[in-house]
């Protein structure tokens, strides 16, 4: 994951030049509480993951606009397999629901797409759609939607770790070469920013395994609102709290100079 631990000097996304200075720039979200959103209408959980897809819909549209070049949603955890198998054949269902509506869009307006997490242990048709969402935004560049899926932070972690001792083992890299740069490079994160913000909505404070390495220096922002009710005006809410707050990435601010201490 690149380094951006100072102020970055990356473009605004196309259309984002109205976007307030100093919006974060890689937002990520934990995309909760479809199942409690479904319940209060009396609805199954199924109907709730689906109205989530609006909701994902709805963001990505308006992240741009609001200076957003990278964003990077949680779809399905290594630890949702342990939910009933019902809702688990619903979740996997989720990606082709949200590509085959969609893919065309992202594919003409820019958007670049990458599937994070194990592909083991998905269904062929399922990589084989991610791969094709890959394959087909590979060319863009206007904005960037990371969609973790079978994804776990502690998992990505585990598997960087092994690849290195593999490397390691034949050979190839000395294990005094291993560091944080190297680390992040070996992560299915590799070459993206690290989150400037990471929101959670549905009132949970937590960060159910995601993006446990690369959430070092991100704000979180925690909100009351169900994930399908969630929509630009919320989003702008966050980036207003992330605006306040003093980022300081372990060092001290002093004359507007960040001072490593
Ligand atoms: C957590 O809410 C949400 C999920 C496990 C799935 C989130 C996925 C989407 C919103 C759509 C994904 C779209 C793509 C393209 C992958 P929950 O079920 O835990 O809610 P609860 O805490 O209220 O029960």
């Amino acid at each position: 994951m690149a380094d951006r631990s100072k102020t970055s000097t990356e473009p605004a996304a196309p259309g984002a030049e109205g976007a307030p200075a100093g919006a974060p720039l890689h937002v990520a979200i934990v995309m909760d509480g479809n199942g409690r959103w479904a319940h209060k209408r009396g609805l199954p959980r199924t109907l709730g993951h689906r109205a989530g897809v609006e909701a994902l819909r709805r963001i990505v549209e308006a992240a741009p606009g609001l200076g957003i070049r990278w964003l990077t949603v949680f779809g399905f955890s290594t630890e949702n397999w342990s939910r009933p198998a019902a809702e688990v054949a619903e979740l996997m269902a989720l990606p082709k629901r949200y590509f085959k509506a969609d893919l065309k869009r992202l594919e003409r307006e820019g958007v670049r797409v990458r599937a994070l997490g194990r592909r083991d242990g998905l269904s062929q048709d399922l990589v084989a759609l991610l791969e094709e969402a890959e394959h087909r935004t590979a060319g863009n560049d206007r904005f960037f939607l990371q969609i973790a899926f079978n994804y776990g932070g502690q998992a990505d972690i585990a598997d960087a770790a092994r690849r290195l001792a593999q490397e390691v083992a034949a050979g190839r890299l000395e294990p005094s070469a291993i560091d944080e740069r190297v680390f992040s490079q070996t992560l299915s994160t590799a070459g993206l920013p690290p989150p400037d913000l990471i929101i959670r909505p549905s009132g949970e404070q937590r960060l159910s395994n995601f993006l446990l390495w690369e959430a070092a220096y991100a704000e979180l922002v925690f909100q009351d609102v169900l994930w399908p009710d969630y929509d630009s005006g919320c989003l702008s809410e966050a980036i207003r709290t992330f605006r306040a707050r003093d980022r300081r990435f372990g060092g001290v601010v002093s004359d507007d100079v960040l001072v490593a201490g």
